[in-house]
């Protein structure tokens, strides 16, 4: 992804690995600072993921797949690597697909770590080129969280269609969902689109149906922690409401995701488990609590959808129905670029 820092424009990813440390962005602070942090042990790689220095699906799996190479440059059991790593976060199905894919090649760990987070990089391109198609000269788009470089190493999924739109000088806007309680949309999806100069509003969690009843969004996209069988998705709490309400306005809703993203394990939405996170970060707000003390909090970190409110799934192999998702199952560990590419000619 592009940014600027201090007046220069470099070219920088969510996550890359120089052995044995693992760097990462620092994506609970921005955008009040930019920071890269060093993550030097399995531990240390547990505490970034739960506690979001790194997030996204896909760069959840990105820095899993380096901690299995880290663990091997460390002297470590990497099947037990593997266990503590992956059980920082329960949603993401990304974790658990890049553990274990470099897992079956532990021999080469670092070689098949390099691998995955170079295929995510192209898979998040690849879905960018094919949702572009779906987006018009001077369109409307609303997104919910942060599905942009920031949560998929680099390009995005749900951001990676409108970045590829604006290359292409279609001009495209974006309505950003704020995304409380850790506003991610405010903070990180509205930091991404002022990097790459993409026209954007921020709005209040609670205004898109405003928006959508007064025609202002064209159409929806969003990214994912986990797609089932039949296509029910987890993605940021708030996703649900937004879908109904896209279907209740004729608006079109569309979910980008890589195959790392699909578990075909888990035949609908009620087989995800979904993360509770601590009260603090809905009573707070950037460290300052908004509620009495001694009210209590829910902090459900994600929803589910069902598939019928979903227009396409937007997929580094083309765009599909919920009734054509089964065309992918068993693809996704396609380990070259080359070979993403064949498959996604033959589907
Ligand atoms: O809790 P987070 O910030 O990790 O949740 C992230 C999301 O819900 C994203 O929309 C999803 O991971 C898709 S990222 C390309």
């Amino acid at each position: 992804m592009k940014i600027n820092l201090d007046g220069r424009v470099s070219n920088i990813k969510a996550v890359w690995y120089e052995e044995p440390v693992i760097k990462m962005i620092d994506q609970r602070i921005l955008p009040d600072a930019f920071k890269v942090v060093d993550i030097k042990n399995t531990k240390e790689l547990f505490d970034g993921i739960r506690n979001m220095t790194v997030r996204g699906a896909p760069s959840i799996g990105a820095a899993a797949a380096y901690g299995i190479a880290q663990a091997k440059a460390l002297g470590m059991d990497l099947e037990e690597a593997g266990k503590i790593i992956k059980s920082a976060r329960p949603t993401a199905n990304d974790l658990f697909f890049a553990v274990d894919f470099v897992l079956e090649h532990k021999e080469d760990a670092k070689k098949y770590a390099e691998i995955y987070v170079d295929s995510i990089v192209e898979r998040s391109r690849l879905i960018g080129v094919n949702g572009n198609e779906l987006i018009g000269k001077n369109k409307k788009i609303l997104t919910h969280c942060n599905a942009g470089a920031l949560a998929s190493v680099d390009y995005g999924t749900a951001l990676s269609p409108i970045r590829m739109a604006s290359e292409s000088g279609k001009d495209p806007f974006v309505w950003v969902d704020e995304t409380r309680p850790r506003l991610q949309g405010a903070k990180l999806t509205a930091w991404e689109l002022v990097q790459e100069g993409i026209r954007h509003k921020v709005i209040a969690d609670n205004a898109a149906g405003f928006l959508m009843e007064r025609g202002e969004v064209d159409l929806a996209i969003v990214g994912a922690d986990r797609i089932t069988e039949n296509g029910d998705f987890a993605n940021k709490i708030g996703t649900y409401e937004k879908a109904v309400l896209a279907k209740e306005n004729g608006v079109s809703f569309y979910v980008a995701a890589p195959l790392s993203t699909f578990d075909f394990d888990i035949k609908n939405g009620r087989g995800i488990p979904i993360e509770v996170r601590g009260e603090d970060e809905v009573k707070e707000v950037k460290g300052v609590q908004i509620s009495p003390k001694e009210s209590m909090a829910y902090n459900p970190a994600f929803d589910v959808t069902p598939n019928r409110y979903v227009t396409g799934y937007i997929t580094e192999y083309g765009i599909f129905k919920s009734s054509d998702l089964h065309k992918l199952k068993g693809k996704g560990k396609e380990s070259t670029i080359e070979q993403i590419g064949s498959v996604q000619k033959g589907i």
